[in-house]
């Protein structure tokens, strides 16, 4: 099957799509060179995919265990692992999935103790305009600071929170309802954690920077002053988003895009109205816990 497959360059930072697989049919010489693909370049874009939500569920399972999802209120009955980000609504005007995910710039699950390997998105509808995801490179963010920062960082610790309501760096979204409710629930269910500000990949043994503005709340380290964390999680945070570390996709239906939440961070761009349907299924593959260098 492999010798069909073409793989192209989607930009300078990052990402590669890849054409010629079908991953309903997926041997393991294919599933080789898709995850060698997927170290290699962090972001992968598969195209024309035609896939019920099994086989999606079957394909995320190659890469490790596909995590139930906290918010079941959008997750497909007949498979729990499948989470449904749309703008659509029910016959009855009813949401049929999440609007505001991924808003602010961030890596899934920073805020547990062993965050996500891989997320995988599928695109069954997109917008006319807008409904663009962007990420950045952390690795080539981290590579590209000072060996004085690196040097500053190296021992330093992130503190990471669920709770939009502890994080004055993020708005919530106008059209999540009872916002206040929910996350006052996550943040009982879910308690803050630390991880490396620095962390190791643990496959390719790359450093990259591991902060984001929508989960990371706080730089710790012995003699670190709050008033200095404050001002060098800001530096850190504009650093990561400089032009250089960055690559927006532009969705085509049947993509399956896939990440690394291990060295890349990433944030849904919205611009696009109801009823300009955006419609896509997710799965979240675990991780384990950051390693520092
Ligand atoms: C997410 O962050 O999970 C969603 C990203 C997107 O919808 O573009």
């Amino acid at each position: 099957m492999t010798d069909k497959i073409r793989i192209n360059r989607l930009s300078e930072a990052m990402g590669v799509e890849i054409f010629g697989i079908d991953l309903n049919t997926l041997d393991d010489a294919t599933f080789g060179l898709i995850n060698e693909a997927y170290l290699e370049h962090q972001m992968l874009c598969i195209r024309n995919q035609k896939l019920d939500p099994q086989s999606l569920v079957d394909f995320s399972e190659r890469f490790g265990e596909v995590l139930p999802h906290d918010n079941l209120k959008f997750t497909l009955d007949e498979h729990p692992k499948i989470l449904v980000l749309s703008n659509d609504v029910d016959q009855n005007g009813n949401q049929i999935g999440v609007i505001d995910a991924g808003d602010a710039w961030h890596t899934d699950h920073q805020f547990k103790k062993t965050p996500a390997n891989c997320t995988i998105l599928y695109s069954l509808k997109n917008p006319s305009q807008g409904g663009a995801t962007d990420f950045t490179n952390m690795y080539t963010a981290y590579d590209a600071l000072s060996e004085k920062m690196k040097a500053r960082i190296a021992r330093l610790r992130g503190h990471h929170s669920i709770s939009k309501l502890k994080n004055k760096r993020v708005e919530i979204s106008g059209s999540r309802e009872d916002a206040i409710a929910f996350y006052k629930r996550q943040e009982r269910e879910i308690p803050d954690v630390e991880h490396p500000l620095v962390r190791v990949h643990p496959v390719t043994g790359r450093k990259s920077l591991y902060c984001s503005p929508r989960f990371t709340i706080a730089i710790k380290g012995d003699g670190l002053s709050k008033e200095h964390a404050e001002t060098l999680l800001d530096e850190l945070i504009a650093h990561s988003l400089k032009k250089p570390f960055r690559y927006r996709h532009t969705w085509e239906d049947r993509d399956v895009v896939m990440w690394d939440n291990r060295c890349v961070n990433h944030r849904a761009t919205g611009g696009y109205v109801y009823p300009d349907i955006r419609h896509l299924y997710r799965t979240t593959v675990e991780g384990e816990a950051p390693v520092a260098a």
